[in-house]
């Protein structure tokens, strides 16, 4: 019997070990999987590329702030509470603390409150047993301190990836003037064209913690708003709806009748619209000062 091995392109190999014409037919098959995969492994692979490129200079700046956030807890503090950290409360709150079967440490309004383990030492200390929390009465303060040294600096690195320019803490985030905040969101700054402070943003300083808050109204990542999208076909026809799928191949939309239709994407021009994308734009026209009075006016609606 006839047996031929040929690396596939991933190094595999494989047999064809059927008649002359159907053992043709299958590699003839094969081989025109493997280039298809290894199309699509190309543009995975220059995706990638993509995304690195796109996430150096925001990667370079984490690392500029890295050196702000050392002068803030002490190193060693935040590099012990950590080791602490890890062999004790990452089990159920997630190595970088922000949850697992836990909650999460990082965004808790116990823990933003906290100054130097005051409140977490008693947590710790006496846990909340009836509600899954351990006590770690045998805990030492120095050692619990040092943990919300941990803890203190997550909350602080989470606050700056909201890619702001700078060093944001909280406590400066906060010294805005709220009533500058009030007449940028009502004329410059555009926002109450699509907001109102007595309707879809009341109260949304209860809404959300400051931290969130801060980087919701920067990056605001909504899953109940959808972008839409507008497909012309060859012919000429046209399709509007939401848009459901779409990769490097394919296009799907759920169309104004109702009726899900996809294409594969060369065969279509499209047209996406994200609602979200207006908001971003005005990332670049924040300034400095914008930012805290907007957002000390955002404060303010509780
Ligand atoms: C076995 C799982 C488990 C372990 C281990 C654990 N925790 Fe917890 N922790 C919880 C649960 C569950 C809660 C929520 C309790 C509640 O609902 O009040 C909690 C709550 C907390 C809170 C209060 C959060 C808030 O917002 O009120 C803090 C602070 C905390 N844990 C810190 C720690 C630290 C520090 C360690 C390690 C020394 C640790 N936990 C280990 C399960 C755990
Ligand atoms: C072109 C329309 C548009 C403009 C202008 C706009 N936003 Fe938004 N904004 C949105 C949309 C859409 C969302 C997502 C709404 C949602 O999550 O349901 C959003 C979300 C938000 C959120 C989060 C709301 C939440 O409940 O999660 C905040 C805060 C916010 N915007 C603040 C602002 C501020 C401040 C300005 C002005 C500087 C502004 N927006 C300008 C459209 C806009």
């Amino acid at each position: 019997m006839f047996r031929r091995e040929k690396p596939d392109s991933q190094g595999r190999r494989h047999s064809c070990k059927q008649t002359p014409s159907r053992r043709l037919r299958a590699c003839f098959l094969a081989t025109r999987k493997e280039a298809w995969e290894g199309r699509r492994r190309g543009h995975a692979l220059g995706w990638h590329l993509f995304c690195i490129l796109l996430c150096f200079p925001v990667l370079m700046a984490g690392q500029k702030r890295h050196t702000v956030e050392i002068a803030v807890e002490s190193q060693t503090a935040v590099d012990e509470g950590q080791a602490l950290f890890k062999s004790n409360c990452a089990f159920c709150h997630g190595p970088d603390g922000k949850g697992a079967s836990g909650p999460d440490l990082v965004r808790s309004p116990l823990v933003s409150h906290d100054v130097n383990g005051n409140l977490i030492a008693q947590v710790v200390h006496d846990g909340r047993v009836d509600k899954g929390m351990p006590s770690f009465a045998a805990m030492k303060p120095e050692q619990i301190s040092e943990m919300a040294a941990f803890l203190h600096h997550q909350a602080r690195v989470a606050l700056h990836s909201s890619h702001l320019e700078g060093d944001y803490s909280l406590a400066r985030m906060l010294t805005g003037n709220a009533v500058e905040g009030k007449a940028f969101f009502d004329g410059t700054g555009g926002c109450a064209q699509c907001h109102s402070a007595t309707g879809d943003l009341a109260g949304i300083a209860k809404k959300y913690l400051p931290l969130e808050l801060q980087r919701k109204m920067i990056y605001p990542n909504s899953t109940s708003v959808s972008k839409t999208a507008v497909v012309t076909l060859k012919d000429g026809n046209r399709f509007e709806g939401k848009l459901l799928d779409q990769d490097e191949f394919n296009i799907g939309l759920i169309c104004q009748d109702g009726w899900y239709r996809s294409w594969p994407r060369e065969d279509v021009q499209l047209e996406i619209h994200d609602p979200l994308e207006a908001h971003r734009r005005l990332l670049s026209q924040y300034t400095d000062a914008d930012l805290h009075n907007v957002f000390a006016y955002l404060e303010s609606l509780k």
